[in-house]
């Protein structure tokens, strides 16, 4: 865990306290969920007709990035539909069993929100065809000339996949989802409205400086201005009467070493790195992994996805580039060419 003072800005890692922080603050109807316009209207759309059809809602796919609500909106989707909600995550999913015995365990109508859906393994998804398709279990039991295929009716279910990385779903696995939807980085007014929304669950003073301030250091995430927003709160109860304004949550933020643009100390690494150790790029991905000390797949599927939203990184055939702008943000500038060089005499 990456620690700023006494602030944890990852956006992979939740701890047990965190969750039940960050479930405390979840909205459970549609009508609450703030932003992501275009997803919300399609989905109740597709939630009536299935209501008034009596029916399962299809399979959904969501995918976007860490901490942008996509728990938060598969539990909105169970409450809407008055079905209970069932959770795992593909990594969890072992063994043939393992899946058999989460499916056999549904009700009608019931959601099952597998989280990191692109980890599973190809046997297990070889299952979840059928249960997806037609509701059939489909498993063997036993081994060697024992073993034996028994099929079992599963109830009418929707199953809710999340993913970050949507390019490793598999083709089959991709076409059994009826409707997929996509999570972006939330924009700075829908992060003040969320941040807003939370401090009067939290009972905590903030002005309309103050909720902005903490939004557009966000990194785009709701996850993580929720985790902000708590820890400034503690910033202004010990020095300043509980209440939040723009200039408590600029400095309270400024020591937790949260950058303007929210930029962790992971982002300025990378970027630094690409800036200081080779001339703004371009660099490959492997190259830079071990130059970081982060997994690829971290690099990929947690740092680079807002830096690229936000401008700082352009990904090229040859490799990242830092731009321009983070550059300027750093406060370094291009070395020029020779050839761009002012000729002296
Ligand atoms: N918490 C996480 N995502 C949210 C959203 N979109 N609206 C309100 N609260 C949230």
């Amino acid at each position: 865990m990456t620690e700023y003072g006494s602030i944890n800005v990852r956006n992979d890692e939740v701890s047990a306290e965190e969750s039940r922080f960050e479930a405390s603050l979840r909205p459970t109807r549609i009508a609450e969920y703030i932003g992501q316009q275009k997803v919300k209207d399609n989905l109740r759309v597709f939630m009536q007709a299935a209501l008034r059809r009596r029916e399962a809602l299809d399979h959904i796919l969501l995918t976007g990035p860490p901490g942008v609500g996509k728990t938060t909106l598969s539990n909105i989707v169970a409450n809407e539909m008055g079905a209970s909600l069932k959770s795992t995550a593909g990594p969890i999913i072992e063994k043939a069993g393992d899946l058999a015995a989460i499916l056999t365990n549904l009700d009608e109508g019931d959601v099952l929100f597998i989280d990191e859906i692109h980890r599973l393994s190809p046997a297990i998804e070889e299952i979840l065809y059928p249960a997806m398709e037609d509701y059939n279990l489909d498993i063997m039991i036993g081994q060697g000339a024992a073993a034996r295929s028994i099929k079992l009716d599963l109830p009418k279910f929707t199953l809710i996949g999340a993913t970050t990385r949507p390019g490793m779903i598999t083709a089959p696995l991709r076409g059994r989802f009826g409707i997929i939807f996509h999570l972006d980085f939330y924009n700075i007014p829908d992060l003040k409205t969320i941040c807003d929304r939370s401090a009067k669950i939290l009972d905590v003073e903030v002005d309309a400086e103050g909720s902005h301030e903490i939004a557009r250091r966000g990194r785009g995430t709701p996850r993580i201005v929720n985790r902000l927003l708590r820890r400034v709160r503690d910033f202004a109860e010990v020095d300043h009467e509980g209440r939040i304004d723009g200039a408590v949550a600029a400095n309270s933020l400024d020591k937790m070493e949260v950058d303007s643009y929210g930029l962790d100390e992971r982002d300025a690494k990378l970027l630094r790195t690409i800036i200081e150790k080779y001339d703004g790029g371009p660099v490959g991905l492997s190259t830079l992994s071990a130059a970081i000390h982060e997994e690829k797949d971290s690099i990929e599927e947690i740092i680079e996805p807002y830096l690229l939203q936000i401008g700082f990184l352009d990904r090229t055939p040859r490799g990242r580039v830092a731009t321009r702008i983070a550059f300027e943000h750093f406060g370094i500038y291009p070395k020029m060419s020779a050839a761009d060089q002012p000729l002296f005499d």
